[in-house]
């Protein structure tokens, strides 16, 4: 089994990093393997509603790292993505790439346990969960939660390593995972037992 920890962070060695490291070094305990991708500071589209990634379980645009992560998450069982906060918001590239990859490719997604984890100097870091969860939300994925928020403090590269509560919500919620993981490769998700997907909106017209 393999999970997939996803840095958001330009900084590829920042406090996001530490985080994850955390992480990767509890999930390997617990005989998970793990894979870094890293975003770094190279810039991703947004998702332009053009709709040709549809069944295609791939993004249109080849030139970003979008399909990179697909193809990554073909072969994952369970992700982490993880971010600083800017302005209380996750970082926009790492937006950008869960909304195009989590668009053309549910499926690949989809059943899979995932959580957020959220750096933060000192404020609007709830918020930037909050933001970061919903996608998965409504992808049928598994969040996987920990003693509290997944966040740590840390401003300047590594400072982030001496939040000693930070630091154990991140092994918590690494132990949780490799527990649910465990557990689903007993009883995988019966996907083929999915009712047909009802699409309803709210558009009334008067008369
Ligand atoms: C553009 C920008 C906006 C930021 N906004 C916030 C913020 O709203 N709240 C906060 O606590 N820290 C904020 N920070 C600080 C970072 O979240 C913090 O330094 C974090 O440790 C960076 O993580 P990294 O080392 O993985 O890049 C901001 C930093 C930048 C560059």
């Amino acid at each position: 089994m393999k999970v997939l920890l996803i840095n958001g962070s330009p900084r590829k060695d920042g406090n996001t990093f530490v985080a994850l490291s955390e992480i990767a070094n509890t999930l390997e305990k617990e005989h998970i393997a793990t894979e870094f991708f890293q975003l770094g500071s190279q810039p991703v589209r947004p998702c332009i509603a053009c709709q040709q990634c549809v069944d295609k379980n791939r993004c249109i645009f080849n030139d970003d790292i979008v399909n990179r992560l697909i193809e990554k998450a073909e072969i994952a069982d369970g992700f982490v993505f993880g971010t600083p906060t800017y302005y209380g918001q996750p970082v926009g590239t790492l937006q950008s790439t869960i909304q195009r990859a989590l668009f053309a490719a549910t499926p690949l997604f989809a059943y899979k346990p995932v959580a957020s984890i959220v750096i933060c100097r000192r404020g609007g870091a709830t918020a930037a969960f909050q933001t970061m969860n919903m996608p998965f939300e409504m992808c049928n994925m598994p969040i996987v939660t920990s003693q509290y928020w997944n966040i740590a403090y840390g401003q300047t590269k590594g400072q982030a390593a001496l939040d000693a509560e930070g630091m154990q919500t991140m092994r918590t919620m690494a132990r949780n995972m490799a527990w649910i993981l465990r557990h689903l490769a007993q009883e995988p998700h019966p996907d083929n037992q999915q009712e047909s997907r009802v699409w309803t909106n709210f558009i009334r017209s008067e008369k």
